[in-house]
């Protein structure tokens, strides 16, 4: 089969699920990715024949698509800010919000700063902040080794350096360390919102990466903010990224005991999705 044929098969096949313009970016994408093809090939050569092994590559990529699997973990990778990344089941998709949290937090950190990632995944903050600020000493942490273990591959192949930990939140004491910045973006939808999630998340993103305790909706907040009790520096600052439905909660029932300075910001759908705090 030709190019043109198979863009077209890719129209056809998922017409009822995306717009065309999706389907060819989608197409356009995997392209790209698996066959190193030039973007405009599709323009400029539409009658070239694919080998087997592209077609069967190719056939894959559009089965997936129609099981909803998310084209970033079809092709592996995604963009977070101007850094390509590995992705793939084991850690979430970066999401455009968190990619404002990073921007917004960046504006405080200053050189020499020493920053923590709590709950990093595949690590896009911690390398986003590190990339924006080379002059940080950088660390991620995160319960899951083959996150830590994706994000130590992404951290390879940028050429950014950071610590990479595998610990749990909820237990975890950095021995006598402090840190100016602690950045968290930590799983925070609760699971009676399941019913509004879209089944490309929730069949294919890890369900620990997405999910609060049904008795806690702000569990992993508490836990971030333990941790900043005693390893945040004084005047320090903290930053996360929040459900909207819970930013009051997070507000009120902890921040405020021990931190002053607390702003919410808005995402890009008009949101309350950021908070950041001082500590006393
Ligand atoms: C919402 S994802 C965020 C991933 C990444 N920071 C991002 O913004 O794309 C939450 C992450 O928290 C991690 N996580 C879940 N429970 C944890 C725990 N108890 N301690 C540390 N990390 C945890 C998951 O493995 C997952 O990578």
């Amino acid at each position: 089969m030709t190019i043109i044929q198979f863009r077209d098969l890719f129209r056809s096949t998922l017409c009822y699920q995306f717009r065309y313009s999706e389907i060819d970016y989608m197409f356009k994408s995997i392209l790209v990715s698996f066959f190193r093809f030039k973007p405009t090939i599709i323009g400029l050569n539409p009658n070239k024949l694919l080998t087997n092994k592209q077609a069967i590559k190719l056939n894959d990529s559009l089965s997936l698509i129609k099981k909803n699997c998310p084209l970033q973990y079809v092709i592996g990778k995604a963009f977070f800010l101007d850094l390509e990344i590995f992705v793939n089941k084991d850690v979430l998709i970066p999401r455009p919000e968190t990619e404002e949290l990073v921007v917004w937090s960046s504006k405080y950190i200053k050189n020499n700063d020493e920053v923590i990632d709590l709950c990093t995944g595949s690590g896009c903050i911690a390398l986003a902040i590190k990339k924006m600020n080379p002059f940080t000493h950088i660390t991620g942490l995160d319960i899951s080794k083959k996150a830590i273990s994706l994000a130590k591959k992404n951290s390879k192949k940028l050429n950014i350096e950071a610590d990479w930990i595998v610990a749990d939140i909820t237990d975890y004491n950095e021995k006598g360390k402090k840190f100016d910045i602690i950045i968290s973006n930590p799983p925070y939808i609760h699971p009676d919102e399941i019913p509004n999630i879209h089944e490309r998340v929730l069949n294919y993103e890890p369900e620990f990466a997405l999910f609060t305790p049904k008795d806690d909706p702000i569990f992993f907040y508490k836990y971030c903010i333990n941790f900043a009790i005693k390893a945040l520096k004084s005047a320090g600052k903290l930053f996360f990224e929040v459900n909207p439905n819970y930013c009051d909660q997070v507000e009120n029932q902890i921040l405020k005991k021990y931190f002053s300075n607390i702003k919410i910001k808005k995402d890009f759908r008009g949101k309350n999705r950021m908070l950041s705090a001082t500590k006393l």
